[in-house]
Parts: C-alpha cells; sequence; structure tokens
C-alpha cells in the first residue's frame, strides 16, 4: 500500500501500523486514502473556518475581537459589553450580563458530587445539566449564549461553597458577573476593585481564535447539537495541561524562586534540566502577548499586589534576558497566563479555581462561535490518511 508523501505535505506521514500477514487470499491494497491530499498533524496551519469574530496576528503581538484592540477594550469596556459585541457585533454602551440563579437540579447534582472533584469536572457537570434542564435547541442563539454564560458563575461559586461545607448564596443582580462570581464565592459584596480587575481578565479571557477548545465547540455544534453539548466538550479540551493549566503553577513557581536574587540560578539550572518556565512561550505569539500587557497593567491597579508584582516584573525580567542569551533564534517571551496568575490571585481566588475561572470567561467566545457555525451549517468531517492493513481475508477458525 502506498503512504508516500505529497509534496504539498508540511510533514511526513507516519509510519504505517503493523499490519495482519498478507494471505494468498488477501485483496488488493485499498487505495490509500487522502495520499493526494496535504497531510497537516495537528492541524497546524489549516483554516478550517471563516470567522468575523477574533484576529490574532502572533507575529505583531496583536488581539482584535470584531476589529477592537485587546487592551482598548480592557480600558474602556466591561465583560458584559465584550460579550455582546462577540455575540452580536455591535459595542453597546447598555449591555450589561448579571450573575442568574442556579436551577434547582444543577444544585442538587452538585450536593452529590464527590469532595475530590476536579472544579473543572464540577463546572462541566453543571453545564451538562443546565442542558438537560433548559433545552437549548440547535441553532444556538444570542439569548441561550447569555443565560449560559450568566449561570456558569454561579454554579462553579455554589460547587466552591458546597465542597468548603457551606450553603449556595443567591446572586446579586446589581453586580456584574465578575463581581456577582466573587460575592457568590465568598458570600459577602465584593471589593470594587477586586471586581473590575476579574472583570477584566474575563474580556481579556474571551476569546482567542480557533484554538483547541472553541474547535471542539464548533465541532460539536456542525453536527446540530446544542450549546450545552457543545460547551461540554470545550471545557473538557481546556482542562488538558497543554491549554488551560499554566497560572496555577505561575504561582508556584514565583514561590519557589522566592526573591529576585534567586531568579537568575533557579531559571538558568531548570532550563538546563529542561524545564518549562511556566507563563513563557506561546505556540502563535512570537511578540509579548498583548493579553499579558494588559492584564499587567490590571494588576499594576490592584491593592495588596505591589510586593508580588515587584518580584514577578524582576524574575520575567531575568527570564527574558536568559531566554534571548540561550535560545536567540526563537523568540520566547512572556506570554498572558503570567499575569492572570497576579489578577486571579490578588483577587483571591485558590489556585484550582484558576482554570475553571478562564473556562467562565471563554464562555462568551466559544458561544459566539457556536453561533457563527450554525449560521455557516456545515458540518466538520475531515478525513484521515489510512497508514493501516489492506483488506485480508478474516482466517477461519471454524473448522
Ligand atoms: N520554558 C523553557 N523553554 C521553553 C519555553 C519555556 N516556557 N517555551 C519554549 N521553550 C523552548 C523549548 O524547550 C524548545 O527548545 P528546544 O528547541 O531547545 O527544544 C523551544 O523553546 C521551542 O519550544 P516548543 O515547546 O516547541 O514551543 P511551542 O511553541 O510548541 O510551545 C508552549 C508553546 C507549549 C506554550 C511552551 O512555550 C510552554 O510549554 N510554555 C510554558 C507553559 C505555559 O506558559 N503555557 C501557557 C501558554 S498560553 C495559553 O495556553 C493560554
Amino acid at each position: 500500500m502506498t503512504t508516500s508523501n505529497t509534496e504539498n505535505s508540511p510533514s511526513s506521514t507516519p509510519a504505517p501500523a503493523a499490519a495482519p500477514k498478507s494471505t494468498p487470499d488477501a485483496g488488493p491494497a485499498p487505495k490509500a486514502l487522502g495520499t493526494d491530499r496535504p497531510y497537516s498533524p495537528g492541524l497546524a496551519g489549516v483554516i478550517a473556518a471563516e470567522t468575523a469574530i477574533g484576529f490574532v496576528d502572533g507575529e505583531k503581538g496583536q488581539l482584535l475581537y470584531r476589529g477592537y484592540p485587546i487592551g482598548q477594550l480592557v480600558e474602556k469596556g466591561t465583560y458584559g459589553q465584550v460579550a455582546e459585541l462577540l455575540w452580536t457585533g455591535e459595542w453597546r454602551k447598555t449591555a450589561r450580563l448579571v450573575p442568574a440563579e442556579i436551577p434547582e437540579p444543577v444544585i442538587c447534582v452538585l450536593r452529590e458530587l464527590p469532595d475530590h472533584t476536579h472544579p473543572m469536572d464540577a463546572l462541566r457537570t453543571a453545564v451538562s445539566v443546565w442542558g438537560a434542564w433548559r433545552r437549548p435547541h440547535w441553532p444556538p442563539t444570542v439569548d441561550q449564549a447569555r443565560e449560559l454564560t450568566s449561570f456558569a458563575p454561579s454554579a462553579l461559586a455554589a460547587f466552591h461553597r458546597l465542597r468548603n461545607g457551606l450553603e449556595p448564596v443567591k446572586p446579586n443582580p446589581k453586580l456584574s458577573l465578575a463581581g456577582g462570581f466573587l460575592q457568590q464565592l465568598t458570600g459577602k459584596d465584593p471589593d470594587p476593585a477586586a471586581a473590575r480587575a476579574l472583570d477584566a481578565y474575563f474580556v481579556v479571557g474571551a476569546e482567542h481564535g480557533l484554538n483547541a477548545s472553541t474547535f471542539t465547540c464548533r465541532v460539536i455544534i456542525s453536527t446540530r447539537s446544542d450549546l450545552a453539548s457543545a460547551v461540554c466538550g470545550a471545557i473538557g479540551c481546556l482542562k488538558g495541561p497543554l491549554h488551560g493549566g499554566a497560572p496555577a503553577e505561575v504561582v508556584s513557581q514565583l514561590h519557589e524562586i522566592g526573591s529576585p536574587e534567586r531568579a537568575e540560578k533557579w531559571v538558568r539550572e531548570a532550563i538546563a534540566r529542561g524545564d518549562k518556565i511556566m507563563g513563557f512561550g506561546h505556540r502563535v505569539y512570537r511578540a509579548y502577548d498583548p493579553r499579558a500587557a494588559a492584564l499587567r497593567k490590571v494588576a499594576e491597579g490592584m491593592a495588596d499586589m505591589a510586593a508580588w508584582l515587584d518580584t514577578a516584573v524582576k524574575v520575567e525580567d531575568v527570564v527574558l534576558r536568559i531566554f534571548g542569551e540561550l535560545k536567540p533564534d526563537r523568540v520566547i517571551k512572556t506570554n498572558v497566563e503570567y499575569y492572570a496568575a497576579a489578577v486571579l490571585q490578588g483577587v483571591g481566588l485558590p489556585p484550582d479555581l484558576f482554570p475553571p475561572t478562564f473556562a467562565l470567561a471563554r464562555m462568551a467566545g466559544w458561544s459566539a462561535h457556536a453561533i457563527e457555525q450554525a449560521s455557516a451549517d456545515k458540518l466538520i468531517r475531515p478525513d484521515a490518511r489510512y497508514v493501516g492493513a489492506p483488506e485480508t481475508e478474516v482466517p477461519d477458525f471454524r473448522h
């Protein structure tokens, strides 16, 4: 069987799997599927959708939502306005999202989860039960997106309280979504500055092109499945450590380094061991991640963060200098997670809530892509290149 690569293929074809031994009855090798077309492992470089929602330019370090630069959106907007922008394309002054009450079936299921449940699993389960309760039929709508995005922070906060032996509290509808999340976590109205900082984090995390979880969401919607199913899939995808797990590790890394004077030795030893320095490097950005720049500004405005930030900034300088020296051919800059860690820690979240809080922010982007994918109404169904056995007679053990 021919499995040779084509000229267009960006990478070589993997070796064929071990084939069953050919017998005299073996038929002709099947026509290899896909050998006449380029194969791109991991779909790298493949354009799989057209989108008007977000634009990422890794070379320039630019991120636009519907054409608006992320830095300006953080400065001038709220998550409610940004979510509405992503869903509808309109920038409306009055757009607002408020935390929703949790349907009773969701609370019942959250109560039954084992104590050791990972918060990401709890959020995925809550969205699944919300879907069973709400039955958001295909095609997804802006109303569905609004409801789900407003429900998710309340559900995550309820889970956090239940696992700590506390009863969930009702959301205060006067608060923003981020403020309501903090209020439902603690049972107290939040410090307005903390609520604003978390709102800014939500803006920064809302959308980032066709990343793995957004692609997952679009694939599920493309089968005309519903928004809750698509978002459950996206949460499962984001749970993988290669996608959504770095900010908690940034915190432990800075604790381990301890003081800026220890950074040089610590970083050099870590790189020599082949360890990854968390909060640095990105698959797409070859320039400073614009989200890191926006969150650094937010963190600088937060009370009680001065000492932590002083260390973080000095350590960042050391890391960037060492990368410049040791990896001159590879641009490795600070990524969003480095300063996301500062903001999430600054508003008082425990590290195991960092990944699901990222999911709360990304809810707006996932659902915007779900709506866009449904309007294209095209089933996403790529091909695989077959590298297995040729057609072979099944050995007859009947006699
Ligand atoms: N620390 C040490 N070395 C690094 C780092 C890092 N943070 N990032 C890249 N490198 C090195 C690699 O070791 C490799 O070196 P080599 O060529 O000598 O083998 C080279 O740079 C290329 O690295 P890749 O892993 O191939 O780069 P890629 O673009 O595929 O990886 C990734 C990007 C996974 C984000 C990587 O930079 C990393 O692991 N960073 C640390 C984890 C992190 O901060 N993740 C959050 C990313 S942002 C987000 O997901 C929202």
